[in-house]
This record gives structure tokens, sequence and C-alpha cells, in this order.
């Protein structure tokens, strides 16, 4: 057994779209996701969130699972429309109600919430008013960070105001792949920008209200396929755009100067904007799944986040494994990741790996078993990588995977299974997988099997 460290967190994770269904009841008006799954051809198989996991209805048989599995804490995220429904009117107070439910039984349960306040279900009367490419979103969601803090600061311990910005902004309003199904890649510069303003205005305002704050970022290693020099500057803005472009300004204060200058971005920048988007920080949420292997020159047609142009494009080199997702399993790129956030950001607060996991083609055999042993190994390869990074020196506070149980994965639809347990949607039937098993017995031992 390798021990982890005492006082780890040990927790899963959900986001309110992907799992609460429930969409127009107690006042909750459309999210850009309600929209955008409902426009054919953008969600595989015409899949929406409009019943999810029906969460919403069934949270305490959910969160019988989380005591099931032993957990220290729950990462969750609120549902925007659902507190502020049309972004910044009137507050709803069923919206609040239920969330405080929510906290006050996982208290109960001894299980510590992680609150983020944006996973992507930005309310569509925003979205129609032109969204995070337009600032004045920045004051909306000042006001719902307000409003949360209000009425569940006193019992949150720790908030995570964003889950990966860079998706929100490039693969929204930039490929378009994700909610708004934007393709402009000045829009996505500015939605980047604008969201990691609204971060920088939730900060003091839900520690004010007493709790550690945080952002959560999707950050990759980025390797380049070859030593030619084309394929090593492809694969440094590959960088620049995913991993720098978030996190210099908010550990720096400045954005990388070579993506600036590639971009040509300066002039959406207000003065004081990155003195408070740098202000510091209690953790950092970080979601690792996979390296990114970049090759130059920008493939046609190309519908993916790399945009605005890059002049670079994704490669999957042959012989590593995949997840169903595609993304090839790296364990080790976790400790790389970690260890050179260390190296490279000397203000860099204590890590949280706010997100890990992986979809498999899970397979319920007639008894209704799901031995899905792929997620064991990938689960174990991420867990041994991690406390490699705690041996070399790095500050890791806890870990969550991604998910709780199967859901709503966005563009994919139903049809990728990230979770600890599987949902079976027409019966709506939760069933412990092995690796559910499996992490639960590494979250009461707090360490490793051989
Ligand atoms: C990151 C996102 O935060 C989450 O919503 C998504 O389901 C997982 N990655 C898997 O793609």
């Amino acid at each position: 057994m390798r021990a982890m460290p005492e006082g780890f967190r040990w927790g899963v994770a959900t986001a309110s779209y992907q799992i609460e269904g429930s969409v127009d009841v107690d006042g909750r008006a459309p999210s850009i996701w309600d929209t955008f799954s409902a426009t054919p051809g953008a969600v595989r198989h015409g899949d929406t969130g409009a019943i999810a996991c029906d969460h919403y209805r069934r949270w305490q048989e959910d969160f019988g699972l989380l005591s099931e599995l032993g957990v220290t804490s729950y990462r969750f995220s609120l549902a925007w429309p659902r507190i502020v429904p049309d972004g910044t009117g009137a507050v709803n107070q069923a919206g609040l109600d239920h969330y405080r439910r929510l906290v006050d039984d996982l208290l109960e349960r001894g299980i510590e919430p992680a609150v983020t306040l944006y996973h992507w279900d930005l309310p569509q009367a925003l979205q129609d008013k032109g969204g995070w490419a337009e600032r004045v979103t920045i004051d909306a969601f000042t006001r719902y960070a307000e409003v949360v803090a209000e009425a569940l600061g006193d019992r949150v311990p720790r908030w995570i105001t964003l889950n990966e910005p860079w998706v929100s902004s490039f693969v929204g309003y930039g490929s378009g792949r994700h909610a708004p199904g934007l393709t402009d890649g000045r829009s996505a510069l500015l939605a980047a920008h604008h969201l990691l303003c609204a971060h920088a205005a939730a900060v003091p305002v839900l520690r004010g209200a007493g709790g550690q704050v945080g952002i959560t970022l999707n950050l990759s290693p980025i390797r380049a396929v070859s030593d030619d020099e084309a394929d090593v500057a492809a694969a440094r803005r590959m960088d620049g755009c995913q991993n720098r472009w978030f996190l210099d300004p908010v550990l720096t204060g400045r954005y990388p100067e070579d993506m600036v200058s590639w971009y040509g971005f300066e002039d959406v920048v207000a003065d004081g904007d990155l003195e408070a988007i740098s202000a510091p920080l209690d953790f950092l949420g970080v979601n690792y799944y996979t390296r990114t292997h970049i090759a130059a020159g920008e493939r046609a047609g190309l519908r993916h986040p790399l945009r605005p142009a890059l002049d670079a494009h994704q490669v999957h080199p042959e012989g590593l494994p995949r997840t169903q997702m595609g993304w090839t399993i790296e364990p080790d790129g976790l400790r790389e990741l970690l260890v050179r956030l260390r190296d490279d950001y000397p203000r860099l607060p204590p890590i949280l790996i706010t997100e890990n996991g992986a979809a498999f083609d899970d397979y319920a055999d007639p008894e209704g078993g799901i031995d899905d042993e792929e997620r064991v190994e990938f689960l174990a390869g991420h867990l041994s990588a991690l406390r490699d990074a705690i041996d070399e020196g790095v500050d890791v506070a806890g870990y969550f995977c991604w998910s709780l149980m199967d859901n709503f994965e966005w563009a994919e639809g139903y049809a990728r299974r990230f979770g600890l347990y599987y949902v079976d949607y027409p019966t709506q039937r939760r069933t412990a997988k092995a690796s559910a098993r499996w992490y639960a017995d590494v979250v009461r031992r707090n360490a490793l099997p051989d």
C-alpha cells in the first residue's frame, strides 16, 4: 500500500446541467445548454439535459451513494438559471432553497461541499445580450456570487468560481462545439477575458463569506509530435492557448506575451483587470484527463477548439491506449503537469485535482454487474502518478473523481459514461461499477494498492 498524506481530501464531482434534469421546474429558466442541445446536430443523438440523471428529484438517493463511497468531499455546481433565472433580475428563492437543502444534507453526512458557481449553464437571457463576449456579464456574475454567498456562505467551506474557462470560451465561442455554439475567434478571446474578470470579482465576495476560494482549469501537458521547429512552435502555441493563457494571468498577473502578440489581443484588457485576476487564491483546481500531442498546420475544416487559428492541430499518436473519448491514457502526464506547475509558478497555491476520470464502453452483464477494469486501471495509474508528484514535493490537498455517476457528457450526450455508478437511463437505476467499490476501498484506507 502507498499511503496518502493525512487529511487528504477524497471526493467525486458532478455538474448541474449534466445530472439535474427538471429544467423547467421551481422557477428555473433556460440556460445556453438547453438552447444548444435543442439545436439539431449540436449534440450526439440529439440528447439534451432535460431529464439527465433526474438528480434534482433523486438527490437524496444519490447522496446515499456518496456515503457508500465514504468520500470526504463532494464537488457539484449550482445552476445559475435556478437562482437568478434571467441572469440579472429577481432572485428565485426556490432555487436557493434547493441548494441549501443539498448543502445541509452533505454537512449532516460529514461530507464537505465544494461548490462550483459556473459549470457552463449560463442563463439564456444573458446570452441573448451577448453572453461572455460582453463585459456586462461580469456584473451579472458578481451579483449572482453575492446572492449565493449571502444564502450559503455560512456553510460552504470551499468555492470554485469557474469550471474550465478555456472550454467555456474557446469551445463555446471559438470552435462552436459547445454552447452557445459560436465560431468567432475574437468572441472567444473576449469571453475568456471576461470569464477571468468575473472570477476575479467573485473571489472577495465568496471569501468574505468565510470560505476558501479557487478556480478550476483544464490543464494538459502539450507535446510536439516531432523535434521539427514548426511542430515545437505549434506545441508552444497550444500550451499558450490552453494552459498559460489562464495560468499566467491568475498566477502572475500577466497574459503570456508570445500569445498576446499572436492573437493581437491587448485592447480588451481594462486598467485593473489583471491586478484583480491575480489576487491570491486558496487553492488551484486542476482537471486532468490527457496529454495533448500537437503538430504544425491548421487542418482544413477542422471543428476543433484550437481556434482562434493557432496554426496547429492535435494528433493521436499510435501505440498509446485511449479512452472512449479518444483521449490517450497517460497517467504520468499528471505528474509532469503538477511538477511543472510547481516549477513555473512560485505563487502556486495548494492544488486540488477537481476532476480526473475516464469514459469507457461499460457493459452491464446479465446479472447487472459492471466490471469496468479499464476504469480501475485508469484511476489507479493516475492516483499513483499523483502520489509521485507529492513525493516530488508538490502540495496536492485532494482528488475528485469525475464522476459520481454516468451523466450528460455535453456534445457527446449520454453516449459516454464517466461514472463510478452506472445509470440505466430508462429506469434511472444506479448500479455500483467495480470501480466504485475499488474507489471506496482506496478512500477508506487513504492509501493506494501497490
Ligand atoms: C470536464 C468538464 O468539467 C466535465 O463537465 C466533463 O464532463 C468532463 N471534463 C469529461 O469530459
